[in-house]
C-alpha cells in the first residue's frame, strides 16, 4: 500500500505518522507537507530514517505539483490532515483557510479521482475534520454526526466547506471516503499558539494567561495519540461514506481548565506562589463558539475505541514533555512566533 498523509509534520499529522510508520511496516507512507509555521521535521526525528517513511515536501493547493505526485505514486489511500487550524488566525488572515483548507483537499480529491476513475473501490480518501463544523452548542446536548453543520469562524467554515466537497466527490464520482470530526486535541508537540500549550509556555516563561472573554467557554479535549488511535481504527475499519465523531467525553470551561493546568505546573515546578496569579481576561475573540461537546457513541459502539487516558493523566504526560524539550519549544518560539504574539496579545 502506498499511503499519503498530507499534514504529518504537524501536530496531529506527527502522531498519526508515527502510529503508521511502526505499526503497518509493509505501508510506503509519504509524509506531504509545506512546512508551514506549525509544520516541524523535528516532530519526527525518532523516525525519519525508518524504511517505510518518506518526507515530500509540497503544498497541496499547487494542483500540478498534486497531480504529478500522484502519477507517480498511486496513493492507495490517503489520510488528509493539513489545513491551516487556528481560528484566531483565520479571523486575521480567512483567505488563507479558503485557499489550504477548501482549495488544497479539492486539489488533493481531483488527483485522487484521476488516478483511479472507476477503479476506486479498494483506495480511500479518509479526510480529517473537526467538530467546529458544527457551530456552538448551549448549555447543553452534544453533537451528533447527523447535527446540521452551522460553522462561526473562518477556520470552521473552511473545513465545513472541505467536508462537503469531500461527501460531494463521494456521490458525484462514487470515490470512496471517510470523514472523522474530532473535538479539541492536546498533547505533545503542539504549536505553543492553541489553548494548552500556550499557557504551559506562558506559566514557564511567567507571562501572563490571557483568558477570553469570561473564560466560561467550554471545550470537549482528546488526548492527541487517543485521537492517532481512532484515526487508525476508522481507516481500517470505518464503514466507507460514514462520518465518526470523536470525543473526549471530557468537557471543561476555559477557566477551570486553566486553574487545573496551573495547579499541576505548580507542583511538577516545586512553585510556593500560584500561577494563577498569571490569568488576565482580555478582549473576547470575534464569533467566540460557546460550547462544544461531542457524542463519540457511534465510534464507541461500532469500532470499540474510547479514550486510554484521563484528561489528568493526559495533562500530566503533556506538562512533563514540554518541560523535557524545552530546545523545541525555544526554537519554535523564537522569530516569527513573537511577530504573531505581539500582534495578537498586545
Ligand atoms: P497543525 O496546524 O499543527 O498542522 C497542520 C500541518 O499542515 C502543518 O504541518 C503544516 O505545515 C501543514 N500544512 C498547512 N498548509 C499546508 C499546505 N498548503 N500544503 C501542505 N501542508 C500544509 O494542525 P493539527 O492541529 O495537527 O490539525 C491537523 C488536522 O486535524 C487539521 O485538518 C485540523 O483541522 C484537524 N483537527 C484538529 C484538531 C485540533 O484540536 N488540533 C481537532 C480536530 C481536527
Ligand atoms: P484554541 O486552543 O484556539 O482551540 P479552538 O478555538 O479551536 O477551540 O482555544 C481553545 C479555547 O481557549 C477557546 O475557547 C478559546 C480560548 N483561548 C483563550 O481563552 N485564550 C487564548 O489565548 C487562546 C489561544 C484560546
Amino acid at each position: 500500500m502506498n499511503l499519503l498523509i498530507t499534514g504529518g509534520a504537524g501536530f496531529i499529522g506527527s502522531h498519526v505518522i508515527r502510529r503508521f510508520i511502526k505499526n503497518y511496516p509493509n505501508y510506503n507512507v509519504y509524509n506531504l507537507d509545506a512546512l508551514t509555521y506549525a509544520g516541524n521535521l523535528e516532530n519526527l526525528k525518532d523516525i525519519e530514517n525508518y524504511s517505510n517513511y518518506s518526507f515530500i515536501k509540497g503544498d497541496i493547493t499547487n494542483e500540478n505539483f498534486i497531480n504529478q505526485l500522484f502519477k507517480k505514486y498511486r496513493f492507495d489511500g490517503v489520510i488528509h490532515l493539513a489545513a491551516e487550524s487556528h481560528v484566531d488566525r483565520s479571523i486575521s488572515d480567512p483567505l488563507a483557510f479558503a485557499k489550504t483548507n477548501i482549495l488544497g483537499t479539492m486539489s488533493l480529491l481531483n488527483a485522487f479521482k484521476e488516478t483511479w476513475k472507476e477503479n476506486c473501490s479498494d483506495k480511500l480518501f479518509y479526510h480529517v475534520s473537526t467538530d467546529e463544523v458544527y457551530g456552538s452548542l448551549g448549555e447543553s446536548g452534544l453533537f451528533k454526526e447527523t447535527t446540521p453543520y452551522d460553522p462561526n469562524s473562518p477556520y470552521s467554515a473552511s473545513k465545513a466547506s472541505s467536508d462537503h466537497f469531500v461527501r460531494a466527490y463521494g456521490e458525484t464520482y462514487n470515490l470512496p471516503y471517510l470523514i472523522s470530526n474530532c473535538s479539541n486535541n492536546y498533547g505533545p508537540n503542539q504549536f505553543p499558539e492553541k489553548l494548552i500549550p500556550l499557557f504551559i509556555n506562558n506559566i514557564l516563561t511567567n507571562k501572563k494567561l490571557p483568558v477570553y472573554g469570561d473564560g466560561n467557554y467550554t471545550r470537549d479535549w482528546l488526548y492527541v495519540i487517543d485521537h492517532a488511535i481512532a484515526i487508525d481504527l476508522i481507516f481500517h475499519k470505518g464503514k466507507i461514506k460514514e462520518t465518526y465523531n470523536i470525543g473526549g467525553f471530557n468537557e471543561w470551561k476555559n477557566i477551570n481548565l486553566v486553574k487545573v493546568l496551573c495547579n499541576q505546573m505548580d507542583e511538577k515546578l516545586n512553585r510556593s506562589k500560584s500561577s494563577e496569579e498569571l490569568i488576565e481576561y482580555v478582549k473576547d475573540r470575534p464569533g467566540h463558539d460557546l460550547r462544544y461537546a461531542i457524542d463519540a457513541s457511534k465510534i464507541n459502539k461500532e469500532l470499540g475505541w474510547k479514550p486510554s487516558v484521563t484528561f489528568e493523566q493526559g495533562l500530566s504526560i503533556t506538562i512533563d514533555w514540554y518541560l523535557n524539550n524545552k530546545p523545541w519549544l525555544k526554537n519554535i518560539t523564537s522569530g516569527q512566533y513573537q511577530n504573531y504574539y505581539n500582534k495578537q496579545y498586545s
